[in-house]
């Protein structure tokens, strides 16, 4: 299926590992310019080389890093600035960086909330606040919030994050009112479970928090999903691409859960 993504411009939060890394590498592969945002330029560098693994070097020049923490907000602009430098566009925003700590609600000290949300909640805020007038100049674009099945499925042991990406549903679907009217469309991708870097922390983390070892807490992970396996970074990046082709353009404001089936209810 051609996705007509080939000259696109997009930006990636949290691009050097896991969801942000498969969503770069597959916009890239799509033939999108990437401009990829994280903190730690090593490993930034070490994920373009795995991208650009077997290409040519006139390639090189579609991915471009952009060192920086989510946390502050001129990160924001300087991601939407060396966008803007590939061609003058923004055509796709893929918000993914976020890292709240799981752990006993009672032990959890205050700012633990406050650096999830200001990473997660306002990071993606952020990001939209600053890319999305570009998009609506254009009359065209595609953003994505990678949030997290504890948005509508809280558990005691993580609440920072869970509430950060409960806040994170009632955004989207607000702001994706207001962006529709200039053919701006904006989605959630929830991941459950999902084989990542930050996976393994937050299982150890659980495992600490419940008193039990990794490997039982991983147990009650895999047993707690219908399909009995964790879902693979590759998934959420597929999905990230459908929705910021044209092969569905009248879906907005929405969430797609990709967790194995494990989301309880209807
Ligand atoms: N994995 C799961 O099971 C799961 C489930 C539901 C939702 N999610 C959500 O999916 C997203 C990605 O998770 P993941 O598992 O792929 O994470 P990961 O494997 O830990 O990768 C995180 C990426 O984000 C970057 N990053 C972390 N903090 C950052 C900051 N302050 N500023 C800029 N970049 C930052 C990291 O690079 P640097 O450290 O160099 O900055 C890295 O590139 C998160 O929002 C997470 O909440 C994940």
């Amino acid at each position: 299926m051609d996705l007509g993504l080939g000259g696109k411009v997009a930006i990636v939060t949290g691009a050097s590992a896991g969801i942000g890394f498969a969503c770069s590498r597959a916009l890239f592969q799509e033939g999108a310019a990437v401009v990829m945002v994280a903190r730690d330029p090593d490993r930034a560098r070490q994920a373009v080389d795995a991208i650009l693994s077997g290409r040519s070097r006139e390639e090189a020049a579609r991915i471009i890093t952009v060192a920086g923490d989510m946390n502050e907000p001129q990160t924001a602009k300087q991601a939407v600035t060396a966008a803007l430098g590939v061609n003058g566009r923004i055509d796709i925003l893929i918000n993914n960086a976020g890292s709240a700590k799981a752990g006993s609600f009672f032990e959890m000290p205050e700012e633990a909330f406050l650096e999830a949300w200001n990473l997660k909640l306002l990071g993606y805020i952020r990001m939209v606040k600053e890319a999305a007038p570009h998009m609506i100049k254009q009359r065209d674009g595609r953003i994505v919030n990678i949030v997290g099945g504890a948005g509508r499925t809280p558990t005691p042991a993580f609440l920072a994050g869970s509430t950060a990406n409960a806040a994170l549903l009632n955004f989207t679907r607000g702001i994706s009112k207001e962006l529709a009217k200039s053919n701006v469309r904006i989605n959630v991708i929830s991941p459950g479970a999902t084989n990542t870097e930050r996976a393994e922390k937050l299982a150890r983390q659980n495992a600490e928090a419940k008193g039990i070892t990794v490997e039982a807490q991983k147990a009650e992970m895999n047993a707690a999903i219908p399909l009995g396996h964790m879902v693979a970074p590759s998934e959420i990046a597929a999905m990230a691409l459908l929705l910021v082709s044209d092969h569905v353009p009248s879906i907005t404001g929405t969430e797609i859960v990709i967790d194995g089936g494990q989301q309880p209810g209807v």
